[in-house]
């Protein structure tokens, strides 16, 4: 056995994040290595080195020869969503791309951004990033009619605090957007807060966040703590508009007054909080958790119209009702 063949056997073997071909702008720096794979359980070869600019000419002749994914080192996964956020408006507005393509890289750079938010939400940019991604969203689920009913279909079940956000953000900005009563710049600050209506979460003992039983009183009463947490948080930043900030704060309240933090009655809950109330119950009994399966949509609309009549917008549940129905 020679040196290199020992080598290949002690270092661990890469783990290979597919890249769709059609995602990749021409033109541009990545700084992250590209990779071909081979056939025949061969090892990957190396494309295009980190730092080389990637050309029209190179994804017309993948293009010509079929190839559609590149792969990425998953050592590097960091880099490329990284990429695929600062590039995303490119990837939404080009006409040549397929739907599939970017309702998939709306929710994997939505996904990243709500991670690298909780773990650092006192990062700088948090506040522009999140605003940024809502604008690009926004304006893509506004013109493709048809994005909508495809992000359903790749909504993780799986309850992640990230993609609950991601999911929660769309719902309640569909369904906005859908009742054609507020202007596209409301319902974008709205979405900010829809989108961030959960960073309160960040500053609370994971222990207790991701607990896999009942929560003990003391436990419950930390965990309430997250709305007003979570605009602590955006009062740092500053700039974040009022209706946003309204999100954040009483996302939990019921318009019987049975909610928290405050009891508010529907009369003193403002229209978005309302819609996002919906948005994130639904989402919360739709996914699974360590302790509860997850119901189906059908299911889900059933309990929270038997069990929950009296705590949901009636109007607004109608609609989001029916927007479930023809997504
Ligand atoms: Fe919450
Ligand atoms: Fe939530």
């Amino acid at each position: 056995m020679d040196l290199k063949e020992e080598e290949a056997l002690t270092t661990e073997p890469m783990q290979l994040i597919p890249v769709p071909v059609a995602c990749l702008r021409a033109e541009t720096l990545t700084s992250f290595n590209l990779y071909l794979r081979t056939r025949g359980g061969q090892p990957p070869v190396l494309y295009r080195e980190k730092h080389l600019p990637f050309t029209e000419e190179d994804r017309r002749r993948l293009e010509d020869n079929n190839i559609k994914h590149l792969f990425v080192d998953s050592r590097e996964e960091k880099d490329y969503l990284r990429y695929l956020e600062k590039n995303l408006g490119a990837i939404l507005s080009d006409p040549e791309l397929p739907l599939e393509h970017k309702t998939e890289v709306v929710y994997v750079s939505g996904r990243f951004l709500m991670r690298e938010m909780f773990a650092d939400p006192r990062a700088g940019d948090t506040v522009t990033r999140s605003k940024a991604y809502v604008e690009l969203t926004y304006e893509f689920l506004s013109h493709e009619k048809t994005a909508f009913s495809q992000l359903l279909r790749i909504t993780s079940y799986d309850y992640y605090t990230y993609t609950h956000s991601i999911n929660v953000f769309v719902f309640s900005i569909t369904l906005a957007q859908r009742l054609g009563s507020f202007s596209p710049e409301e319902v974008r600050e709205f979405g900010t807060g829809a989108l961030l209506h959960d960073i309160g979460k960040s500053m609370i003992d994971p222990s207790i966040v991701n607990c896999k039983g009942k929560l003990t009183q003391e436990q419950w009463e930390e965990m309430k703590r997250h709305p007003e947490l979570g605009c602590r948080i955006l009062d740092g930043h500053g700039g974040v508009k009022p209706a946003a900030m309204e999100v954040v704060r009483y996302h939990h309240e019921k318009v019987n007054g049975t909610g928290y933090p405050e009891r508010r009655k529907a009369s003193d809950l403002p229209p978005f909080v309302r819609i996002c109330t919906i948005a994130d119950i639904f989402d919360a009994l739709t996914t699974k958790r360590s302790y509860k399966g997850a119901v189906n949509t059908f299911e889900a609309l059933r309990i929270m119209k038997k069990e929950m009549a009296d705590q949901l917008d009636p109007e607004f549940f109608m609609s989001f009702v029916r927007m479930m129905g023809n997504p």
